[in-house]
């Protein structure tokens, strides 16, 4: 019994690994193991031996179990200790290149287009995406009947059975952040409103969710020519071109009168679009007078007051300067999109530092 006990407490102790101890449990105290044998040889003992023999058995029985479990948690610290010493993590690395995010070219366009106008003297002003029926249409002189609601494929906001307020809308433009910057900040103004925008609408050029940046500039004696001049500044820095020739086509706009769409002198050779060179015109822009019934939704007064203001979608913008062809991809989270198109975290965009290198 003492030689049966020293051999497996020993073997137990040696041990290295959980199939190791495994392998001495099925041996010692398994169903066919060596005291599961001895046990059978009980029968043919006398009365007086089984009596010593058996309760011994059981307690070597106990002993092995109890040295087999005690074992089996230390191997388990072990390895705990173990992984414990070998994964490590030093915070104070610098970031792996590989693993750094990017900047969405939506952030980058938005970066650069602000640090653009924050040079010509406006300011960035934000309105909530969850806006009133009345900011997104009615101030914008769209009344309820206008086609422009319909055209618009408006997300409209759930309201309660028996609510019969207008409904919130999901903003359709970055128009209604002119109204609420008149509202707040009165005259004159100068303010960029870049955010996102909500449509129904789904193919190569659309998406539900977008991009816009509107600009307002109400004094007492902004024109279209200030409209113009603007514009042709911000094109040349964003496209990074010393000349371009912009072509300003009447339109019509609810809330802008005169109106005008504004084209790009572009070319198309070879699939690779050139800015401000070339036989072609690409949209990139609506702009116009501020309708004086807009000045006055603002709290303005008209009769003092007018100024221009403009709406260009950044999605479209960032297509066109980093000829990315599909702006639904924008949106997918794709790390391999994200990573190609992504644009350095630290290369932050200035007039002078250069805006996209
Ligand atoms: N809100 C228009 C749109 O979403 C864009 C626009 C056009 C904005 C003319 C303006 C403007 O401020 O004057 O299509």
């Amino acid at each position: 019994m003492d030689d049966l006990k020293a051999k497996y407490l020993g073997q137990i102790a040696e041990a290295a690994d959980e199939d190791a101890l495994e392998a001495i449990r099925v041996a010692a105290v398994g169903k066919k193991g060596e005291i599961a044998l001895k046990m059978r040889e009980l029968g043919k003992m006398t009365p007086e031996e089984r009596k010593a023999v058996g309760p011994a058995l059981n307690a070597l029985k106990d002993e092995i179990n109890a040295a087999l479990a005690a074992k089996k948690a230390a191997l388990a610290d072990a390895a705990l200790d173990e992984r414990l010493r070998t994964e490590w993590l030093d915070v104070t690395l610098p970031a792996r290149h590989r693993r750094q995010g990017t900047v969405h070219p939506v952030s980058q366009a938005t970066e650069e287009l602000t640090a653009i106008f924050a040079e010509l003297g406006f300011s960035v002003a934000e309105g909530p995406r969850i806006e009133t029926d009345w900011h997104n249409f009615d101030a914008l002189n769209i009344p309820g009947h206008h086609p422009a609601r319909a055209e618009m494929d408006t997300f409209y906001m759930h309201r309660a059975p028996g609510d019969d307020r207008p409904p919130h809308v999901l903003r359709t433009h970055t128009s209604p952040v002119q109204i609420r910057s008149m509202e707040l900040q009165g005259a004159p103004i100068r303010v960029i409103c870049p955010g996102g925008v909500y449509r129904a609408d789904y193919d190569q050029t659309h998406t539900p969710m977008f991009h816009q940046v509107e600009g307002l500039a109400i004094d007492k004696d902004i024109s279209m020519a200030n409209l113009k001049w603007v514009l042709e500044e911000f094109v040349k820095a964003f496209f990074e071109v010393d000349d371009v020739e912009l072509r300003f086509r009447a339109s019509h706009f609810p809330f802008t009168e005169p109106s005008a769409e504004v084209d790009i002198r572009c070319s198309w050779e070879g699939g690779q679009l050139k800015i401000g060179e070339g036989d072609d015109w690409m949209e990139i822009l609506g702009s116009g007078m501020v309708h004086p019934k807009v000045i006055a939704a603002g709290g303005i007064d008209p009769e003092v007051y007018q100024g221009f203001a403009f709406g260009i979608g950044i999605d479209r913008l960032a297509m066109l300067k980093y000829g990315i062809p599909d702006l639904r991809a924008f949106f997918d989270s794709d790390l391999r999109w994200l990573r190609h198109y992504g644009f350095a975290a630290l290369d932050i965009p200035t007039l002078h530092g250069g805006l996209s290198r």
